[in-house]
């Protein structure tokens, strides 16, 4: 009896797991990063952590969301790439700061964040992502990256801003804040190149460039409304 009992107890607590696991919205399966090994410490470099559950989601059939949990996570270079074929839309929730590591040597390619060849991501969460110490590294650069969304994050650059934005198309900018702090370098706050149709809304930039939104070689039906362009605060 008392085992029959145990039992009982370890399958009802298996299907609990499995009815929090899959509660992500619209049916999506939830990949947090802190069972990946990523740590809210702010001192424990996580781009591994995310990176690999960033593959265990875009492997995934059908909706994934990555949860970066509230907390403060400290990482390096971190490459989100795809194609991910069957996960479409593919979202990254991020409710907590992602601080730019200070080591160098973090950063082998020279990026920091970078979203490559994808389809359907979804970058949302109300975090805050504060960059690198060095101006060299891009904050976030977003390549082939088709029908997607930017919403909600807060960017503070320590030494200059660029988030850049290449052969890419359809993608949509919203309730973004991006600052840089007062003695920082000029930068442009958004830089558009090869990408067709994208759209930038609500969005509040001070990085000091003489523009907010640099349409470079090849950007097509780009719009930016409602952006407030102002001189560097942070
Ligand atoms: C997606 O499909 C391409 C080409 O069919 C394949 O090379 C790639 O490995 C697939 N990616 C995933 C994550 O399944
Ligand atoms: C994104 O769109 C471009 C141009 O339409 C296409 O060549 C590319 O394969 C698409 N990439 C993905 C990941 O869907
Ligand atoms: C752009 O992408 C969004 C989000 O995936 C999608 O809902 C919309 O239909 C796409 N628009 C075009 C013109 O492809």
């Amino acid at each position: 009896m008392a085992l029959v009992g145990r039992f009982e107890v370890k399958f009802a607590f298996f299907f609990l797991g499995l009815a929090l696991f899959s509660c992500g919205g619209q049916g999506a399966i939830v990949f947090d990063v802190t069972k990946y090994g990523a740590k809210a410490d702010g001192q424990t470099e996580c781009a591994q952590a995310f990176v690999q559950t960033w593959i265990a989601a875009c492997k995934s059939m059908g909706p994934s969301h990555v949860l970066i949990p509230r907390g403060t996570y400290m990482s390096g270079e971190a490459i989100f790439w795809g194609p991910c074929n069957h996960s479409k839309p593919i979202t990254l929730e991020v409710q907590g700061t992602i601080l730019a590591n200070p080591d160098t040597s973090e950063y082998p390619n020279s990026h920091w964040l970078r979203f490559e060849n994808l389809d359907g991501l979804v970058l949302k969460g109300g975090a805050t992502f504060k960059g690198p110490p060095t101006s060299s590294r891009h904050f976030m650069e977003f390549d082939k990256v088709n029908n997607s969304i930017v919403q909600g994050v807060n960017m503070v650059s320590r030494n200059g801003f660029e988030l850049q934005i290449s052969g890419s198309h359809n993608l949509t900018l919203q309730n973004l804040h991006i600052t840089a702090p007062k003695n920082s370098p000029s930068t442009d706050g958004i830089h558009i190149s090869k990408s067709n149709l994208v759209t930038i809304s609500k969005c509040t930039i001070a990085t000091g460039g003489k523009k907010c939104v640099y349409e470079d070689e090849g950007a097509t039906h780009i719009t930016a409304s409602t952006v407030n362009c102002i001189a560097p605060h942070a």
